[in-house]
C-alpha cells in the first residue's frame, strides 16, 4: 500500500431483531463500502458503529440504549468514533435518540438506507444526520448491487416490506410503513448474483411476505420464477399471514421441489375473542383449515408459529383455547412472547394483565411447544434427510448444515461438503439440533 492510500475505515454493525435486519445490515455495509468502509467484528477497532435496532417489544428497544451507554466508553480512546442508530427504533424515536444519547451522530430509518453514504459524509464533516422519511425513491433501486465477495451457502433476500394488517399489538405498520413489494425481475437478478457468489439457499423475506405482489402470480409466481435460477437449490420464505396463503402458494408447497417443507405461519392466539381484539381478521378455525390444506399439499411440512400470551382481556379460558390450538396443529418449533405494550398501537390503551399471570402462561405454553419440538425432532431419528452443509463444526471432521425442515444437523463429512446438499441418516436428537451420518450415496 502506498503512503498516500488512506487505510480503510472500519465499520461495526450490531444487528438486533428479525432476519430482515440481518439483510439490511448486509446492504448497509455494502452501501458504506463505497465510502471506504470495511466491516470489522470488533467494536474496539471501529471508526463507525451502527446499531441496527428492533422495536417490536419493549425490551428490544431498551437494549439499544443500554448498549449505547456501554459503548460510549470507546470514545475516550477514539474521540472521532461515530455512532449511528438504524432500524425500527430509529424510525420510531428519531431525534429523541440523539437527545437521550448525545454520542449518536446518525439516525436513519429502514426506508432510507440508500442515503447512508451521504449521511456519513455529513457526519464526517462534524454534523448530525437524521432521516426517518418514507421517501418515494425505492431504497433497493438506489442501493448498490450485491457485493461479489464469496458468501456462505445461505442468504436472505428481502422481497417485500411493511405491513397493512395493523394487528392491534404491533408496531410494524408504523415503523416499516405500508406494504411495498420489489419487482420480480430485480429479485431474480439479485438471486442470480447471490448464486454466483456461492449461495445455494435463499430465504425470501417480508413482514408479510405472502402478500407479495411484485409478480403477477404473487409469491407463488416469484417462487416459480426463482425455481428456474440455475444453481439455486432451495427456497424458503418468511413471515406469512394466514389470510394470504392463497391456493397457488399452497399448491407450490406440494409441487415445487426447491421450496422447502417448512412454513412459519403465526397465529398469535387460539381464542376467537382474542384474535378479534388483536384485529387478526381470521379465526382459530379458519387458521386450522389453512393448515389442513397445506398439509394435504405437503404432508411432511414442518410448521412453526408465533404466539403472544397475556394480550389485554385474555382470560384463563382464552389461554386454554391457545393451548388447544397448539395441540391440534402440532408445531415443529415456535416462538412465544409475553405481550409487550407498544406506545401508539391500539392495544396499548387497554388494561394490562398482571405480570405473574403472563409469566405463568408463558411457561405453560413454552412447555407444550417444547414437548412438540422434542417429539418432532425425535421423529426424525432413523430418517434420511437432505442437509445443505454450511460450515465446520467444533469437533474435528464435523460439519453443520440445515435439513429441508430447517433442523440444524451435525454429521462427519469432508470439508468440501460446504455448499452441497447431502443425504444424512439421523441417529440422535439433541437439545436444538440433530446428529447423523452421511448416507452411502453422497449426492442426489
Ligand atoms: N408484544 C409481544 N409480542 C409481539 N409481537 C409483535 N408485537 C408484539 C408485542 N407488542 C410478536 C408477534 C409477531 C412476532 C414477530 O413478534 O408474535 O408475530
Ligand atoms: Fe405486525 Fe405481522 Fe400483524 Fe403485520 S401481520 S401487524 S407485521 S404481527
Amino acid at each position: 500500500m502506498s503512503d498516500r492510500t488512506p487505510a480503510p475505515k472500519k465499520l461495526y454493525i450490531k444487528t438486533y431483531g428479525c432476519q430482515m435486519n440481518v439483510y439490511d445490515s448486509e446492504r448497509m455495509a455494502e452501501a458504506l463500502g463505497g465510502n471506504g468502509y470495511v466491516e470489522t467484528k470488533s467494536p474496539e477497532d471501529a471508526d463507525m458503529i451502527l446499531l441496527n435496532t428492533c422495536h417490536i417489544r419493549e425490551k428490544a428497544a431498551e437494549k439499544v440504549y443500554s448498549e449505547l451507554g456501554r459503548m460510549k466508553a470507546l470514545k475516550i480512546d477514539k474521540p472521532d468514533l461515530k455512532f449511528g442508530v438504524t432500524g425500527c427504533v430509529a424510525q420510531a424515536e428519531g431525534e429523541e435518540i440523539m437527545r437521550r444519547q448525545p454520542i449518536v451522530d446518525l439516525v436513519v430509518g429502514p426506508q432510507s438506507y440508500h442515503r447512508l453514504p451521504a449521511m456519513d459524509d455529513a457526519v464526517q464533516a462534524g454534523k448530525k444526520a437524521l432521516d426517518t422519511d418514507f421517501p418515494d425513491d425505492d431504497k433497493f433501486d438506489t442501493l448498490k448491487r450485491r457485493s461479489k465477495a464469496k458468501r456462505g451457502p445461505t442468504a436472505f433476500l428481502t422481497v417485500q416490506e411493511g405491513c397493512d394488517k395493523f394487528c392491534a399489538f404491533c408496531v410494524v405498520p408504523y415503523t416499516r410503513g405500508s406494504e411495498v413489494s420489489r419487482p420480480a425481475d430485480r429479485i431474480i437478478r439479485e438471486a442470480q448474483e447471490l448464486v454466483e457468489t456461492g449461495v445455494r439457499e435463499i430465504t425470501l423475506l417480508g413482514q408479510n411476505v405472502n402478500a407479495y405482489h411484485g409478480h403477477d402470480g404473487g409469491l407463488a409466481g416469484l417462487i416459480w420464477a426463482l425455481d428456474k435460477v440455475d444453481g439455486l437449490e432451495r427456497i424458503r420464505f418468511t413471515t406469512s399471514h394466514p389470510n394470504d396463503m392463497d391456493d397457488a402458494l399452497i399448491e407450490a408447497h406440494g409441487t415445487c421441489s426447491k421450496l422447502m417443507p417448512y412454513l412459519h405461519l403465526p397465529v398469535q392466539a387460539g381464542s376467537d375473542k382474542i384474535l378479534k381484539a388483536m384485529n387478526r381478521k381470521h379465526t382459530a378455525e379458519s387458521y386450522i383449515r389453512v393448515i389442513e390444506r397445506i398439509r394435504a399439499a405437503r404432508p411432511d411440512i414442518l410448521l412453526s408459529g408465533d404466539f403472544i400470551v397475556g394480550f389485554p382481556g385474555e382470560t384463563d379460558q382464552d389461554f386454554e383455547d391457545t393451548l388447544s390450538l397448539i395441540r391440534e396443529v402440532h408445531y415443529g418449533q415456535a416462538y412465544s412472547f409475553k405481550y409487550s405494550t407498544r406506545p401508539g398501537t391500539p392495544a396499548a390503551e387497554k388494561p394490562q394483565l398482571p405480570e405473574d399471570v403472563m409469566n405463568e402462561r408463558l411457561q405453560r405454553l413454552q412447555g407444550l411447544l417444547r414437548e412438540q419440538q422434542v417429539q418432532t425432532q425425535e421423529s426424525m431419528v432413523g430418517r434420511e434427510v437432505s442437509v445443505l452443509f454450511e460450515k465446520a463444526g467444533r469437533e474435528a471432521g464435523q460439519m453443520i448444515g440445515k435439513s429441508e425442515y430447517l433442523h440444524a444437523v451435525f454429521a462427519e463429512a469432508p470439508l468440501d461438503s460446504i455448499g452441497k446438499v447431502r443425504k444424512v441418516r439421523i441417529t440422535r436428537s439433541e437439545t436444538n439440533s440433530l446428529a447423523g451420518n452421511l448416507s452411502k450415496s453422497p449426492q442426489f
